[in-house]
C-alpha cells in the first residue's frame, strides 16, 4: 500500500495578504501573525518582498532570523537586484527559500514587460541561475499562467527547472481559470516538460470570480503538491486562496484527496482572528471554518439532530479547528429540545411540564422581535414564568 502523499502548505498572508488594500502590517504584527503560521506547522511562510521597502526588507530578515520550524521566503521580481535583497533578508534563516517570478502571458509580456518570450525565457534562467547561487531552495513562478499559452508554459519551465529551480508555480494571477480547465493544465504541464520529476508543482489562485478554493483543489487531483494559500483568503482584490478552507477540505475529504498536509488545524481558529484584528478586516460571520456562524445551529430540525448524533449536520468538529464547542444559537427556528437543553446548561429546573409549555411560549414570542436570543433573556423569561404560576 503506497504512503499517503504530502500536501505542502505555504501561505503568503505577509506577503500577498499584505497586498489587500488597507491590510499593511509593522514589522511587530508580521513576527507575532509568522509566530502563528509555524505554531500551525504552515510549510512554507512567504514573509515578504524584500525589495518592496526597507521595512519590508527588515520583516523578512526578523521572521527569516525567528522562525524555526517552517521554511522562510522572500518574493524577488526576476532581476539581480530584487533577488540579492532576497539573499540578503534570507542569509540567516534555518531553512529559506528564494521566491523569483516573471510573466508569461502574451498580454504581460507585451503591454508590460515589452519583451519577447525569447527574452523572457532568458531573463527566467539568469534569475533562477543567480538565485541558486545565493539559496539552494528556489521556487519560480510563470506570473499570470492562467491566461498564459501552454506551449510557452512549458518552454519556460523545462528552463527553468534546468537553471535549478525545484518548486514551479502556476499562478492564476487574475483569478480567470475554471477548475477543471486549471487542473487540465497542471496534468498537461507534469505530463508534457520532460524534467517535471525534478520539481514540485505549486498553485497559487486568486478569488475574483470565488474560485480560488476550487481551483487549487482541482490542481491538487491533477498532481500539484503545493498550495499558496493566505489566512482567511486574505489577499490582493478579492483575494487568496484561503488556508482554512484548502486544509480542511483535503482534511474532511481525506478519502477523495489521498493526501495529508502537516498543518495543526486547532491552531486555525486563533490565527484567523489574529489577523482580522491585526488587520482590521473583520471575518463574515458565514465564512466557512472560521466565521462566527461556522459551527452554529438555530434551526430547530437541525438542534434537535444535533443533539441526537453531531454528525448529522456537521461534517467537522469545531473543536478541531480550534472553537470551544459548536454552538446552538437560540432564536425564532429553534425547538423545545435545543430550548429544554439551553435551561440544563443554566442550571435552570422548572417544576412542571406547564411551566416549560409557558416558558417556551414567551421565548417563541420574544424570539420573533430579537435575532438571537441570550442567557440574560432566557434566566429572564423564566423568572416571569415562574411568577405567573
Ligand atoms: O498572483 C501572482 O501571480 C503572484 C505571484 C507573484 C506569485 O502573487
Ligand atoms: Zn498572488
Amino acid at each position: 500500500m503506497s504512503a499517503t502523499e504530502k500536501l505542502i502548505i505555504f501561505d503568503t498572508t505577509l506577503r500577498d495578504g499584505e497586498q489587500s488594500p488597507g491590510a499593511s502590517m509593522t514589522q511587530e504584527e508580521k513576527l507575532r501573525i509568522a509566530k502563528a503560521l509555524e505554531r500551525m506547522q504552515v510549510d512554507v511562510i512567504e514573509a515578504g518582498f524584500a525589495i518592496a521597502s526597507q521595512g519590508d526588507f527588515e520583516s523578512v530578515k526578523a521572521v527569516a532570523e525567528s522562525i524555526k520550524d517552517s521554511r522562510v521566503c522572500s518574493l524577488a521580481r526576476a532581476v539581480d537586484a530584487d533577488i540579492d535583497r532576497a539573499g540578503e533578508a534570507l542569509k540567516n534563516a534555518t531553512a529559506g527559500r528564494i521566491h523569483t517570478f516573471i510573466a508569461t502571458s502574451p498580454i504581460h509580456m507585451e503591454f508590460k514587460l515589452r519583451m519577447s518570450p525569447d527574452q523572457v525565457v532568458e531573463q527566467a534562467v539568469k534569475a533562477v541561475t543567480r538565485a541558486r547561487n545565493l539559496c539552494d531552495d528556489v521556487e519560480f513562478s510563470c506570473e499570470d499562467a492562467g491566461r498564459s499559452e501552454i506551449d510557452f508554459l512549458c518552454r519556460v519551465i523545462e528552463a527553468a527547472i534546468d537553471a535549478g529551480a525545484r518548486t514551479i508555480n502556476i499562478p492564476d494571477t487574475v483569478g480567470y481559470a475554471m477548475p477543471q480547465q486549471y487542473g487540465d493544465t497542471i496534468r498537461q504541464l507534469i505530463e508534457r516538460i520532460p524534467n517535471s520529476d525534478k520539481a514540485i508543482f505549486s498553485v497559487h489562485c486568486h478569488n475574483d470570480l470565488g474560485l480560488a478554493v476550487a481551483n487549487s483543489l482541482a490542481a491538487v487531483t491533477c498532481g500539484a503538491r503545493q498550495v499558496e494559500c493566505t489566512i482567511n483568503g486574505l489577499g490582493e482584490r478579492a483575494g487568496n486562496a484561503s488556508l482554512e478552507e484548502i486544509v480542511m477540505a483535503v482534511k474532511t475529504r481525506a478519502d477523495f484527496f489521498n493526501i495529508e498536509t502537516g498543518i495543526n488545524t486547532r491552531e486555525i481558529v486563533p490565527a484567523s482572528r489574529l489577523v482580522s484584528s491585526i488587520t482590521g478586516f473583520p471575518v463574515q460571520p458565514n465564512k466557512a471554518i472560521v466565521g462566527a456562524n461556522a459551527f452554529a445551529h438555530e434551526s430547530g430540525i437541525h438542534q434537535d439532530g444535533v443533539i441526537k448524533h453531531r454528525e448529522t449536520y456537521e461534517i467537522m468538529k469545531a473543536e478541531d479547528v480550534g472553537w470551544n464547542a459548536n454552538r446552538m444559537v437560540l432564536g425564532k427556528h429553534s425547538g423545545r429540545n435545543a430550548f429544554r437543553g439551553r435551561l440544563d446548561e443554566l442550571g435552570i429546573s422548572l417544576k412542571s411540564e406547564q411551566e416549560l409549555n409557558d416558558a417556551f411560549q414567551r421565548f417563541k414570542d420574544l424570539a420573533d422581535k430579537k435575532h438571537e436570543i441570550f442567557d440574560e433573556d432566557i434566566q429572564a423569561l423564566v423568572s416571569d414564568t415562574q411568577k405567573a404560576t
